[in-house]
């Protein structure tokens, strides 16, 4: 199946594998997600219009450090990992906006992007032509592919790639589970041919005060984008949630190495979905899981890489040692 194209420039095509499954799909994960013993709601649905601009926000504040270690690493690196070949594409899932591939190619050596051809695979429609637009401009040289498709779901569609770095930054992959971290190496390295490399951004366990600082910032701008996911299920499922019902909880679990973020209702409530249909009560207390954010040491990703046949090939972190961008490669045996 062909997603439906657009073509945003001579330079880019955009295709959406989204249409017709993205609302099927929302209402069994609701369904599944509102109706079991721990209210669950994936954090996919973080990322409309607004999501997307609230996570843009949270990446500026002076406590989400993520961002800007993430960036400082990738500038240092980048004349090595992107390298001096004439060709090479760009594999980015869960691109969001420009900034951090535009920093990437403006730090190597590909002048005006000529050579580059970037391929991004984000459920946010609208980062996505965003981001399509931006590169577009600041590099006139450049191939842009966008896929509107979920990365867990769609990668089989890429095109035929070589001499490829797929890319998953910001610490993503920490917001996956066990199996869905365990699925999508392994969906990477089945795309994977001798050569190719995987780039993936991680954050490091460190000091719990220094990350529930980063997930409760002193602007309530995180809290606003946890509530945000709230505004989308009432779109697109008719539900009738109401924001001021619940409060953003989000703290460090020392055992599992990872922030568990929720929203926490501040009243008994009943919400209707009416598209669904389906009536669900609330008490007052009680807690919808939105989101984990894992905190990472080197024998965790060992450990998860090594049953995908992926290997570390290097490792680069900040002095600090907070964040680490990790080069992957395959193991053909
Ligand atoms: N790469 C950027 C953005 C990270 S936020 C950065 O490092 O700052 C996560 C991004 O992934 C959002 O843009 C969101 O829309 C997208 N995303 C989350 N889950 C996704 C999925 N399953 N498929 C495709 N995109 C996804
Ligand atoms: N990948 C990001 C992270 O784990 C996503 C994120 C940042 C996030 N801040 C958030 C998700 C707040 C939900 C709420 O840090």
């Amino acid at each position: 199946m062909k997603g439906k194209k657009q073509v945003l420039n001579s330079r880019c095509e955009i295709y959406n594998y989204l249409d017709y499954s993205f609302a099927d799909h929302l209402v069994q994960d609701i369904t599944l997600g509102m109706t079991g013993k721990k209210k669950y709601i994936p954090s996919k649905y973080f990322y409309d219009l607004n999501g997307s601009q609230l996570f843009e926000e949270i990446c500026t504040l002076p406590e989400y450090y993520l961002t800007r270690t993430e960036i400082s690493i990738l500038e240092n690196i980048a004349p090595y990992i992107i390298g001096s070949s004439s060709q090479i594409d760009l594999v980015e899932m869960g691109s969001g906006s420009d900034t951090k591939i535009a920093r990437l190619i403006r730090a190597s050596s590909y002048l005006q992007g000529e050579g580059i051809r970037y391929i991004a695979f984000d459920v946010s429609e609208s980062a996505l032509y965003e981001a399509a637009r931006c590169l577009t401009s600041q590099f006139p040289r450049i191939q842009v592919l966008g896929y509107v498709a979920d990365f867990t779901r769609h990668l089989h569609h890429l095109p035929h790639v070589e001499n490829t770095i797929f890319i998953l930054l910001g610490s993503t992959i920490g917001n996956f589970t066990d199996e869905e971290m365990y699925t999508l190496f392994c969906d990477v390295s089945r795309a994977m041919n001798p050569g190719d490399r995987f780039l993936l951004g991680i954050d490091m366990v460190k000091d719990p005060v220094i990350l529930e600082a980063a997930y409760n910032d002193s602007l309530g701008i995180t809290a606003e984008f946890n509530k945000n996911i709230l505004n989308v299920i009432n779109r697109e499922v008719s539900a009738d949630f109401e924001l001021d019902d619940f409060d953003h909880l989000a703290f460090y679990n020392t055992g599992r190495e990872q922030i568990e973020m929720h929203l926490v209702a501040n009243r008994p409530v009943t919400v209707i979905f009416e598209k669904i249909p389906l009536t669900v009560h609330i008490k007052k207390g009680e807690s919808i899981f939105t989101e984990i954010s894992r905190k990472f040491s080197r024998k965790r990703i060992e450990d998860t890489i090594r049953p995908c046949n992926l290997k570390i090939n290097a490792w680069h972190t900040d002095p600090d040692r907070w964040f680490s961008l990790v080069e992957l490669s395959k193991v053909f045996q």
